[in-house]
Protein backbone atom coordinates (compact mmCIF):
# COMPACT_ATOMS: atom_id res chain seq x y z
CA UNK A 1 0.00 0.00 0.00
CA UNK A 2 1.12 3.18 -0.97
CA UNK A 3 -1.29 5.24 -2.12
CA UNK A 4 -4.86 5.15 -0.66
CA UNK A 5 -7.72 6.43 -1.94
CA UNK A 6 -9.95 7.12 1.32
CA UNK A 7 -13.93 8.04 -0.06
CA UNK A 8 -16.33 10.05 2.42
CA UNK A 9 -12.77 11.16 4.47
CA UNK A 10 -14.93 14.66 5.26
CA UNK A 11 -17.67 12.92 7.11
CA UNK A 12 -17.62 11.71 10.79
CA UNK A 13 -16.05 8.17 10.84
CA UNK A 14 -13.89 8.93 7.67
CA UNK A 15 -12.40 11.76 8.61
CA UNK A 16 -11.21 10.00 11.94
CA UNK A 17 -9.89 7.30 9.65
CA UNK A 18 -7.86 9.74 7.78
CA UNK A 19 -6.57 11.55 10.94
CA UNK A 20 -5.41 8.39 12.08
CA UNK A 21 -3.89 6.72 8.48
CA UNK A 22 -1.83 10.42 8.17
CA UNK A 23 -0.62 10.37 11.27
CA UNK A 24 0.43 6.56 11.82
CA UNK A 25 1.79 5.63 8.34
CA UNK A 26 3.68 8.83 7.23
CA UNK A 27 5.00 7.19 4.05
CA UNK A 28 1.52 6.32 2.62
CA UNK A 29 -0.36 9.00 0.76
CA UNK A 30 -3.43 9.29 2.05
CA UNK A 31 -5.90 10.69 -0.71
CA UNK A 32 -9.40 11.88 0.32
CA UNK A 33 -12.52 11.83 -2.10
CA UNK A 34 -15.49 13.23 -0.92
CA UNK A 35 -18.86 14.67 -2.65
CA UNK A 36 -19.09 17.17 -0.05
CA UNK A 37 -23.09 16.30 0.70
CA UNK A 38 -24.57 18.24 3.76
CA UNK A 39 -22.70 15.69 5.82
CA UNK A 40 -19.26 16.30 3.97
CA UNK A 41 -17.39 19.06 6.43
CA UNK A 42 -13.74 20.18 5.57
CA UNK A 43 -13.69 21.46 9.26
CA UNK A 44 -13.20 18.21 9.76
CA UNK A 45 -10.19 17.82 8.02
CA UNK A 46 -8.65 21.05 9.45
CA UNK A 47 -6.15 18.79 11.51
CA UNK A 48 -4.14 17.64 8.54
CA UNK A 49 -5.12 19.91 6.00
CA UNK A 50 -1.46 20.84 5.77
CA UNK A 51 0.58 17.20 6.05
CA UNK A 52 2.29 16.32 3.37
CA UNK A 53 1.26 12.77 3.10
CA UNK A 54 -2.60 14.23 2.53
CA UNK A 55 -4.23 15.11 -0.39
CA UNK A 56 -8.39 15.87 -0.94
CA UNK A 57 -10.37 15.96 -4.21
CA UNK A 58 -13.99 16.73 -4.43
CA UNK A 59 -16.08 14.05 -6.30
CA UNK A 60 -18.44 12.16 -6.35
CA UNK A 61 -17.62 7.80 -6.30
CA UNK A 62 -20.69 7.37 -8.81
CA UNK A 63 -19.12 9.89 -10.93
CA UNK A 64 -17.34 7.09 -13.37
CA UNK A 65 -15.09 9.77 -15.28
CA UNK A 66 -13.87 11.36 -11.82
CA UNK A 67 -13.56 8.82 -10.31
CA UNK A 68 -11.68 7.04 -13.16
CA UNK A 69 -9.52 10.38 -13.82
CA UNK A 70 -8.26 10.48 -9.79
CA UNK A 71 -7.28 7.09 -9.36
CA UNK A 72 -5.41 7.30 -12.11
CA UNK A 73 -3.90 10.80 -11.57
CA UNK A 74 -2.72 9.63 -7.91
CA UNK A 75 -1.98 5.92 -9.06
CA UNK A 76 -4.01 5.03 -6.47
CA UNK A 77 -3.73 1.45 -5.50
CA UNK A 78 -5.71 0.57 -2.43
CA UNK A 79 -9.16 1.99 -1.76
CA UNK A 80 -11.22 2.50 1.44
CA UNK A 81 -14.53 3.45 1.21
CA UNK A 82 -16.48 5.49 3.90
CA UNK A 83 -18.90 7.37 1.67
CA UNK A 84 -22.49 7.19 1.81
CA UNK A 85 -25.38 8.26 2.86
CA UNK A 86 -25.92 7.31 6.31
CA UNK A 87 -29.22 8.54 8.25
CA UNK A 88 -31.83 5.93 8.08
CA UNK A 89 -34.46 8.96 8.97
CA UNK A 90 -33.38 10.58 6.14
CA UNK A 91 -33.63 7.53 3.95
CA UNK A 92 -37.06 7.19 4.99
CA UNK A 93 -38.06 10.42 3.88
CA UNK A 94 -36.39 9.80 0.40
CA UNK A 95 -34.08 6.64 -0.59
CA UNK A 96 -32.98 8.21 -3.45
CA UNK A 97 -29.54 9.35 -2.95
CA UNK A 98 -28.85 5.99 -0.81
CA UNK A 99 -29.60 4.27 -3.63
CA UNK A 100 -27.39 6.43 -5.62
CA UNK A 101 -23.98 6.55 -3.49
CA UNK A 102 -24.79 3.06 -1.04
CA UNK A 103 -25.41 1.00 -4.27
CA UNK A 104 -24.60 2.59 -7.58
CA UNK A 105 -21.61 4.72 -6.08
CA UNK A 106 -19.79 1.02 -4.63
CA UNK A 107 -20.34 -0.27 -8.12
CA UNK A 108 -18.66 2.39 -9.70
CA UNK A 109 -16.39 2.74 -7.38
CA UNK A 110 -15.38 -1.28 -7.40
CA UNK A 111 -15.22 -1.48 -11.40
CA UNK A 112 -12.77 1.41 -12.11
CA UNK A 113 -10.94 0.30 -8.93
CA UNK A 114 -10.85 -3.24 -10.72
CA UNK A 115 -10.29 -1.46 -14.58
CA UNK A 116 -7.51 0.33 -13.10
CA UNK A 117 -5.85 -2.58 -11.03
CA UNK A 118 -6.22 -1.79 -7.58
CA UNK A 119 -5.10 -3.97 -5.21
CA UNK A 120 -7.22 -3.99 -1.68
CA UNK A 121 -10.62 -2.85 -1.60
CA UNK A 122 -11.72 -2.15 1.63
CA UNK A 123 -15.46 -1.45 1.70
CA UNK A 124 -17.25 0.25 5.27
CA UNK A 125 -20.50 -1.47 6.00
CA UNK A 126 -22.98 -1.76 8.94
CA UNK A 127 -24.32 -3.91 11.67
CA UNK A 128 -27.50 -2.42 10.36
CA UNK A 129 -27.53 -5.05 7.13
CA UNK A 130 -28.50 -8.30 9.55
CA UNK A 131 -31.64 -6.18 11.09
CA UNK A 132 -33.48 -6.83 14.05
CA UNK A 133 -31.89 -8.99 16.50
CA UNK A 134 -34.62 -10.05 19.07
CA UNK A 135 -31.48 -11.74 20.79
CA UNK A 136 -28.13 -13.17 20.92
CA UNK A 137 -25.52 -11.33 18.78
CA UNK A 138 -24.72 -10.95 15.27
CA UNK A 139 -21.93 -13.23 13.84
CA UNK A 140 -20.37 -12.47 10.26
CA UNK A 141 -22.60 -15.79 8.35
CA UNK A 142 -25.80 -14.54 9.56
CA UNK A 143 -27.97 -13.60 6.78
CA UNK A 144 -29.35 -9.89 5.50
CA UNK A 145 -32.42 -8.93 6.82
CA UNK A 146 -32.22 -4.90 6.50
CA UNK A 147 -35.25 -3.03 7.57
CA UNK A 148 -35.04 0.44 6.78
CA UNK A 149 -33.82 1.83 3.14
CA UNK A 150 -30.62 2.34 4.47
CA UNK A 151 -29.84 -0.46 5.56
CA UNK A 152 -31.18 -2.05 2.31
CA UNK A 153 -29.11 0.28 0.30
CA UNK A 154 -25.97 -0.70 2.44
CA UNK A 155 -26.81 -4.40 1.91
CA UNK A 156 -27.09 -3.88 -1.80
CA UNK A 157 -23.42 -2.38 -1.84
CA UNK A 158 -22.25 -4.54 0.43
CA UNK A 159 -23.01 -7.97 -1.72
CA UNK A 160 -21.75 -5.99 -4.88
CA UNK A 161 -18.26 -6.20 -3.39
CA UNK A 162 -18.64 -10.01 -2.69
CA UNK A 163 -19.67 -10.30 -6.22
CA UNK A 164 -16.56 -8.43 -7.12
CA UNK A 165 -14.44 -10.75 -5.43
CA UNK A 166 -15.89 -13.96 -6.17
CA UNK A 167 -16.42 -13.03 -9.95
CA UNK A 168 -13.61 -11.20 -10.76
CA UNK A 169 -11.29 -12.02 -8.15
CA UNK A 170 -10.51 -8.74 -6.45
CA UNK A 171 -8.71 -8.29 -3.13
CA UNK A 172 -11.52 -7.17 -1.27
CA UNK A 173 -12.09 -7.00 2.92
CA UNK A 174 -15.61 -5.70 4.38
CA UNK A 175 -16.18 -4.11 8.03
CA UNK A 176 -19.37 -3.85 9.46
CA UNK A 177 -19.33 -1.54 12.64
CA UNK A 178 -21.88 -0.76 15.02
CA UNK A 179 -23.38 2.89 16.11
CA UNK A 180 -20.44 4.91 16.51
CA UNK A 181 -19.99 8.09 18.38
CA UNK A 182 -17.60 10.87 19.33
CA UNK A 183 -16.36 14.13 18.00
CA UNK A 184 -17.08 15.64 14.52
CA UNK A 185 -20.89 13.69 14.25
CA UNK A 186 -23.17 15.19 12.39
CA UNK A 187 -25.89 16.47 14.85
CA UNK A 188 -28.38 14.65 13.04
CA UNK A 189 -27.61 11.37 15.13
CA UNK A 190 -28.68 10.63 18.38
CA UNK A 191 -25.88 11.79 20.62
CA UNK A 192 -24.76 14.82 19.36
CA UNK A 193 -27.88 15.84 18.17
CA UNK A 194 -29.36 15.38 21.77
CA UNK A 195 -26.39 16.64 23.23
CA UNK A 196 -26.43 19.83 21.05
CA UNK A 197 -30.46 20.32 21.73
CA UNK A 198 -29.56 19.95 25.61
CA UNK A 199 -26.75 22.46 25.48
CA UNK A 200 -29.60 25.03 24.02
CA UNK A 201 -32.45 23.36 26.77
CA UNK A 202 -34.43 22.18 23.56
CA UNK A 203 -36.32 19.26 23.72
CA UNK A 204 -35.18 15.75 23.28
CA UNK A 205 -37.62 13.54 20.84
CA UNK A 206 -36.92 10.14 21.74
CA UNK A 207 -38.63 7.53 19.32
CA UNK A 208 -40.97 5.21 21.22
CA UNK A 209 -40.64 3.94 24.32
CA UNK A 210 -36.71 4.71 24.10
CA UNK A 211 -36.00 0.77 24.72
CA UNK A 212 -34.55 0.45 21.74
CA UNK A 213 -30.90 -1.04 21.97
CA UNK A 214 -27.35 0.21 20.44
CA UNK A 215 -24.65 -1.26 20.43
CA UNK A 216 -22.36 1.60 21.09
CA UNK A 217 -18.63 1.65 19.61
CA UNK A 218 -16.24 5.35 20.08
CA UNK A 219 -15.26 6.80 16.50
CA UNK A 220 -11.61 6.02 16.88
CA UNK A 221 -12.08 2.61 17.72
CA UNK A 222 -14.08 2.70 14.61
CA UNK A 223 -11.24 3.89 12.75
CA UNK A 224 -8.33 1.79 14.27
CA UNK A 225 -10.67 -1.35 13.46
CA UNK A 226 -10.91 -0.23 9.55
CA UNK A 227 -7.38 0.14 9.66
CA UNK A 228 -6.75 -3.83 11.05
CA UNK A 229 -9.09 -5.23 8.72
CA UNK A 230 -7.57 -3.10 5.85
CA UNK A 231 -3.95 -4.46 6.28
CA UNK A 232 -4.65 -7.82 7.66
CA UNK A 233 -8.19 -8.98 6.90
CA UNK A 234 -8.60 -11.95 4.19
CA UNK A 235 -9.68 -11.11 1.33
CA UNK A 236 -13.11 -12.37 0.43
CA UNK A 237 -14.14 -11.74 4.63
CA UNK A 238 -16.26 -9.46 6.37
CA UNK A 239 -15.40 -8.21 9.84
CA UNK A 240 -18.16 -7.49 12.62
CA UNK A 241 -16.77 -4.08 14.40
CA UNK A 242 -18.70 -4.20 17.46
CA UNK A 243 -18.92 -1.96 20.81
CA UNK A 244 -20.23 -4.94 22.72
CA UNK A 245 -21.66 -2.22 24.70
CA UNK A 246 -24.84 -2.19 24.33
CA UNK A 247 -27.48 0.45 25.63
CA UNK A 248 -31.29 1.23 26.11
CA UNK A 249 -31.57 4.14 24.29
CA UNK A 250 -33.49 6.02 26.91
CA UNK A 251 -30.25 5.19 29.55
CA UNK A 252 -27.95 7.05 26.75
CA UNK A 253 -30.02 9.59 27.05
CA UNK A 254 -29.88 10.12 30.91
CA UNK A 255 -26.49 10.23 30.60
CA UNK A 256 -26.32 12.89 28.25
CA UNK A 257 -28.23 14.86 30.23
CA UNK A 258 -26.39 14.11 33.63
CA UNK A 259 -22.95 14.93 32.54
CA UNK A 260 -24.63 18.45 31.02
CA UNK A 261 -26.33 18.59 34.48
CA UNK A 262 -29.54 19.27 32.41
CA UNK A 263 -33.25 17.96 33.51
CA UNK A 264 -34.69 14.85 32.22
CA UNK A 265 -37.73 16.88 31.84
CA UNK A 266 -36.29 17.73 28.76
CA UNK A 267 -37.31 14.09 27.63
CA UNK A 268 -40.01 14.24 24.91
CA UNK A 269 -41.43 10.18 23.81
CA UNK A 270 -42.53 10.99 20.27
CA UNK A 271 -44.22 8.94 17.89
CA UNK A 272 -41.73 5.89 16.76
CA UNK A 273 -39.55 5.52 13.46
CA UNK A 274 -41.46 3.81 10.58
CA UNK A 275 -39.99 -0.05 10.27
CA UNK A 276 -37.75 1.12 13.47
CA UNK A 277 -35.45 -1.95 14.62
CA UNK A 278 -35.27 -2.75 18.08
CA UNK A 279 -32.53 -3.93 18.70
CA UNK A 280 -28.47 -4.74 17.08
CA UNK A 281 -25.93 -6.10 18.79
CA UNK A 282 -23.01 -8.09 17.37
CA UNK A 283 -19.98 -10.18 18.56
CA UNK A 284 -16.33 -8.91 17.36
CA UNK A 285 -14.70 -12.50 17.91
CA UNK A 286 -13.58 -12.18 14.26
CA UNK A 287 -11.74 -9.36 14.33
CA UNK A 288 -10.41 -9.84 17.81
CA UNK A 289 -8.77 -12.32 15.80
CA UNK A 290 -6.58 -9.91 14.10
CA UNK A 291 -5.54 -8.11 16.86
CA UNK A 292 -8.24 -5.36 17.22
CA UNK A 293 -8.51 -4.08 20.85
CA UNK A 294 -11.33 -0.94 21.90
CA UNK A 295 -9.10 2.13 23.73
CA UNK A 296 -12.48 3.51 25.00
CA UNK A 297 -15.45 1.94 27.45
CA UNK A 298 -18.86 3.51 27.21
CA UNK A 299 -18.10 5.86 30.15
CA UNK A 300 -14.90 7.27 29.07
CA UNK A 301 -16.19 7.48 25.31
CA UNK A 302 -18.98 9.37 26.42
CA UNK A 303 -17.76 11.75 28.57
CA UNK A 304 -15.31 12.55 26.43
CA UNK A 305 -17.79 13.49 23.53
CA UNK A 306 -20.26 15.26 25.29
CA UNK A 307 -17.36 17.52 26.28
CA UNK A 308 -16.44 17.73 23.00
CA UNK A 309 -19.34 19.58 21.86
CA UNK A 310 -19.53 21.46 25.07
CA UNK A 311 -16.12 22.70 24.18
CA UNK A 312 -16.64 23.10 20.40
CA UNK A 313 -19.67 25.08 19.79
CA UNK A 314 -18.33 26.83 16.50
CA UNK A 315 -18.39 23.59 14.67
CA UNK A 316 -21.57 22.63 15.32
CA UNK A 317 -23.59 25.61 15.65
CA UNK A 318 -22.59 26.61 11.80
CA UNK A 319 -24.03 23.17 11.31
CA UNK A 320 -27.21 24.08 12.76
CA UNK A 321 -28.81 26.61 10.31
CA UNK A 322 -30.21 26.90 6.63
CA UNK A 323 -30.84 22.69 5.20
CA UNK A 324 -30.44 21.23 8.67
CA UNK A 325 -33.44 23.38 9.94
CA UNK A 326 -35.36 22.08 7.09
CA UNK A 327 -34.43 18.46 7.94
CA UNK A 328 -35.39 19.34 11.61
CA UNK A 329 -39.16 21.15 10.69
CA UNK A 330 -39.74 17.65 8.02
CA UNK A 331 -38.54 15.39 10.92
CA UNK A 332 -39.92 16.46 14.30
CA UNK A 333 -42.18 19.68 14.13
CA UNK A 334 -45.01 17.63 14.18
CA UNK A 335 -43.81 14.72 15.63
CA UNK A 336 -43.02 17.36 18.75
CA UNK A 337 -46.89 18.75 18.19
CA UNK A 338 -47.74 15.62 19.16
CA UNK A 339 -45.74 14.69 21.96
CA UNK A 340 -46.71 17.89 23.44
CA UNK A 341 -51.18 17.00 23.36
CA UNK A 342 -50.15 13.58 25.00
P1 LIG B 1 -21.36 10.65 7.38
O1 LIG B 1 -22.76 10.81 6.86
O2 LIG B 1 -20.88 11.47 8.51
O3 LIG B 1 -20.33 10.91 6.18
C1 LIG B 1 -20.53 10.42 4.89
C2 LIG B 1 -19.50 11.12 3.98
O4 LIG B 1 -19.66 10.58 2.65
C3 LIG B 1 -19.71 12.64 3.87
O5 LIG B 1 -18.47 13.29 3.96
C4 LIG B 1 -20.32 12.82 2.49
O6 LIG B 1 -20.01 14.07 1.91
C5 LIG B 1 -19.68 11.67 1.73
N1 LIG B 1 -20.48 11.24 0.56
C6 LIG B 1 -21.83 10.99 0.51
N2 LIG B 1 -22.18 10.64 -0.72
C7 LIG B 1 -21.05 10.64 -1.47
C8 LIG B 1 -20.77 10.34 -2.83
N3 LIG B 1 -21.74 9.97 -3.68
N4 LIG B 1 -19.49 10.43 -3.26
C9 LIG B 1 -18.50 10.82 -2.42
N5 LIG B 1 -18.70 11.12 -1.13
C10 LIG B 1 -19.96 11.04 -0.66
O7 LIG B 1 -21.23 9.10 7.65
P2 LIG B 1 -20.41 8.32 8.80
O8 LIG B 1 -21.25 8.23 10.00
O9 LIG B 1 -19.04 8.86 8.90
O10 LIG B 1 -20.35 6.87 8.15
C11 LIG B 1 -19.26 6.48 7.33
C12 LIG B 1 -19.49 5.06 6.86
O11 LIG B 1 -19.61 4.20 8.00
C13 LIG B 1 -20.77 4.88 6.05
O12 LIG B 1 -20.51 3.99 5.00
C14 LIG B 1 -21.74 4.27 7.05
O13 LIG B 1 -22.69 3.45 6.39
C15 LIG B 1 -20.80 3.46 7.92
N6 LIG B 1 -21.24 3.25 9.32
C16 LIG B 1 -21.63 4.30 10.10
C17 LIG B 1 -22.00 4.07 11.45
C18 LIG B 1 -22.41 5.20 12.36
O14 LIG B 1 -22.88 4.93 13.47
N7 LIG B 1 -22.26 6.45 11.98
C19 LIG B 1 -21.96 2.77 11.95
C20 LIG B 1 -21.55 1.72 11.12
C21 LIG B 1 -21.18 1.97 9.80
P1 LIG C 1 -29.42 6.99 15.08
O1 LIG C 1 -28.34 7.79 15.74
O2 LIG C 1 -30.24 7.64 14.02
O3 LIG C 1 -28.71 5.66 14.55
P2 LIG C 1 -29.38 4.30 13.94
O4 LIG C 1 -30.75 4.59 13.49
O5 LIG C 1 -28.47 4.05 12.79
O6 LIG C 1 -29.29 3.28 15.01
O7 LIG C 1 -30.41 6.47 16.20
C1 LIG C 1 -29.96 5.71 17.29
C2 LIG C 1 -31.18 5.29 18.08
O8 LIG C 1 -31.78 6.45 18.66
C3 LIG C 1 -32.25 4.63 17.22
O9 LIG C 1 -32.87 3.58 17.96
C4 LIG C 1 -33.25 5.75 16.98
C5 LIG C 1 -33.14 6.60 18.25
N1 LIG C 1 -33.41 8.04 18.03
C6 LIG C 1 -34.41 8.69 18.76
O10 LIG C 1 -35.08 8.08 19.62
N2 LIG C 1 -34.65 10.00 18.51
C7 LIG C 1 -33.96 10.71 17.58
O11 LIG C 1 -34.24 11.91 17.37
C8 LIG C 1 -32.91 10.04 16.86
C9 LIG C 1 -32.08 10.76 15.82
C10 LIG C 1 -32.66 8.71 17.12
Amino acid sequence: MKNILVTGGAGFIGSAFVRHMVNTYPDYNIICYDKLTYAGNMDNLLDVSDEENYRFERGDIADRAKVQQTLAEHQIDTIVNFAAESHVDRSILDPDAFIHTDVVGVYILLDEGRKHGVGRFCHVSTDEVYGDIEDGLSVEDDRFLPNSPYAASKAGGELMVRAYNVTYGMDTVVTRGSNTYGPYQYPEKLIPFFTTEAIDDKPLPLYGDGKQVRDWLYVDDHARGVDVVLHKGESGEAYNLAGENQRFNIDVTKRILSILDKPESLVKHVPDREGHDRRYAMTAEKVRDLGWVREYDFDKGIEATVKWYMENEWWWRKIKTGEYLEFYKQQYSERLASADES
